[in-house]
């Protein structure tokens, strides 16, 4: 049995893509969800999903012995970063070595960094009239957005495309990638 935690900050589609693609795997678990937003919307899809969700506050997670202590316990195999806005502790990086994940809504390393997350990056990406976008995911280090990459897919820019249009075809890859990737980490 493979432990999973999700740390998410928002509507929580990554969540439920992969809570749908594991519904059927005895194999992996997903133990437990953590919250930075008491309003998100990966709040509900929790309930519905019937997974465990803790909420921490900001405070709650630059400290990382609260972090250490929520995770203590699960026996987590893999922490999943599936839309999480916060900067991960050093300390819970230095605990869980190559054993965190983080998807980035964009071919990094362009578009990455402190501030660069959701809209933002699909505002910047059009901005800067780029004919591919895409999505990576890589292994959480010390710094933003800078760990080794895993993975990444790309998706065609058009003239046209509003960020709106770039935010629907970069969840069209999420949605196809991320959860296969994270059963290619469990089972290496
Ligand atoms: C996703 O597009 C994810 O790649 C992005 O936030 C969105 C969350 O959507 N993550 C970042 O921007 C991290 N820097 P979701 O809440 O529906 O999964």
């Amino acid at each position: 049995m493979k432990n999973l935690a999700l740390l998410a900050s928002g509507s929580g589609s990554n969540v439920q893509n992969i809570a749908n693609h594991f519904a059927k795997n005895p194999e992996v678990n997903i133990s437990l969800v953590i919250t930075n937003n008491p309003k998100a919307g990966v709040i509900e899809r929790c309930k519905n999903l019937d997974i465990p969700l803790i909420y921490l506050s900001k405070v709650g997670f630059s400290n990382e012995n609260t972090l250490l202590n929520t995770l203590r316990g699960f026996s987590i195999d893999l922490i999943v970063l599936a839309g999480f806005l916060l900067k991960i502790p050093d300390g819970l990086v230095k605990a869980y070595p190559n054993k965190i994940v983080n998807i980035h809504p964009a071919l990094l390393p362009k578009f990455g960094g402190k501030g660069m997350y959701g809209m933002h990056v699909h505002r910047a990406v059009k901005e800067a009239s780029e004919t591919e976008t895409g999505i990576s995911i890589h292994y959480v280090n010390e710094h933003y957005d800078q760990g080794a990459l895993i993975f990444q897919a790309k998706t065609p820019v058009d003239t046209q495309d509003t960020p709106e249009d770039i935010a629907t075809k970069v969840q069209a890859l999420e949605a196809e990638h991320f959860p296969k990737t994270i059963e290619t980490l469990l089972n290496a």
